[in-house]
């Protein structure tokens, strides 16, 4: 099972080859413009951004989500909406969360077109495969941002696909004209659940039983319908089952270790209670981090040596296994020591 989660309001591997960073070691961002802010629901705007000069963007895949640098030193990733063939634009969509720390509020209400933004290129932690026979999702409020690019790139490639798509109220439902649209071309595949209208939340479990055991799943939403999901879906293959939670982990290391960074040979201790990322930023030593919830992947570092601690909620179980990946906003080590490509 595939599990990554991402603060998409207020702030996605499997074994698909991916966009990953290779370390928190990362290149600078790119600069892009606000080219227009678009109504989309109620409290759901979205945001294209594009080079000032015009030129083509690094590419992405469906799935794909961008960083984007924030006043207040605030990083927040949001998925990519649009047509991963699009060269030369990136779209986003923003939830105005009511408990905002700061991210959303500023994208809905205070971010005007004309701006820049610095925008960490994109990467993907929750990918499509694109071969299987038939793909389902399960998307809960602004969790169809990621699923509404993959049902693009299906559509395109000419895959079979199901949408379940549940929200509170119309009101709040985002991309109701674009999936409208699709039903047209093909009847039956969007099934919209509103909340105020069925008098109760979408029955998940049920869904996923009448699913064919060949289907690929996946599911992006709040945390009581990843958790029905997940019940649901616990005894299909782990490699067809993909989640996207919205929010991230609270657990810290709880022991105290040692990090030894292989590329400056500088070494720390972490102390318990604190992450890697607290003792490298306290000593002034600049990572990339967007989240740091174990949700983002974006400080994804490799091991050199050691054995992490996991506490992050993006790397696949093969992933963890391996020992070879940490997310040193959030995991620890079991082993005295880390050596960490730094
Ligand atoms: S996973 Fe987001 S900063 Fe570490």
């Amino acid at each position: 099972m595939t599990t990554v989660l991402r603060d998409r309001s207020d702030a996605g591997l499997a074994s698909d080859p991916v966009q990953r960073p290779s370390s928190a070691a990362e290149p600078g961002p790119l600069r892009l413009r606000v080219e227009a802010i678009r109504f989309e629901a109620e409290t759901i705007r979205s945001i294209e951004l594009r080079a000032p000069d015009g030129s083509t963007l690094p590419p992405f895949s469906a799935g794909a989500h961008i960083d984007l640098a924030l006043p207040g030193e605030l990083s927040r990733s949001y998925s990519l909406i649009n047509a991963d063939e699009d060269g030369d634009r990136y779209v986003v969509a923003v939830n105005r969360d009511a408990a905002s720390r700061g991210g959303s509020a500023y994208l809905c209400e205070t971010l005007r077109v004309g701006e820049i933004l610095p925008v960490m290129p994109p990467r993907n932690s929750f990918p499509l495969v694109e071969t299987a026979q038939e793909s389902v999702f399960f998307a809960g409020g602004i969790g169809i941002t990621p699923i509404l690019a993959m049902i693009r790139r299906l559509e395109a490639i000419g895959r079979r696909w199901r949408l379940f798509y549940a929200v509170r109220d119309r009101a709040n439902a985002a991309f109701l004209a674009q999936l409208a649209a699709l039903e047209t071309i093909e009847p039956g595949r969007v099934h919209l659940h509103a909340d105020t209208e069925a008098g109760s939340v979408m029955d998940v479990v049920a869904r996923v039983a009448e699913l064919p055991a060949d289907a690929h799943l996946y599911c992006c939403g709040p945390t009581p319908m990843i958790a029905a999901f997940k019940a649901a879906a616990a005894g299909r293959p782990d490699d067809q089952v993909h989640i996207e939670h919205f929010v991230g982990t609270a657990a810290k290391p709880t022991g105290e270790f040692k990090i030894v960074l292989k590329r400056s040979q500088k070494e720390f201790t972490v102390p318990a209670g604190k992450t890697i990322m607290d003792v490298l930023m306290e000593a002034g030593v600049r990572v990339a981090h967007s989240c740091r919830e174990g949700v983002c992947g974006t400080c994804e570092t490799r091991v050199i040596e050691g054995v992490p601690d996991h506490k992050d909620n993006v790397l696949s179980a093969r992933e963890r296994a391996s020992n070879k990946l940490i997310m040193i906003c959030c995991s620890g080590a079991k082993s005295d020591r880390l050596i960490l490509d730094l």
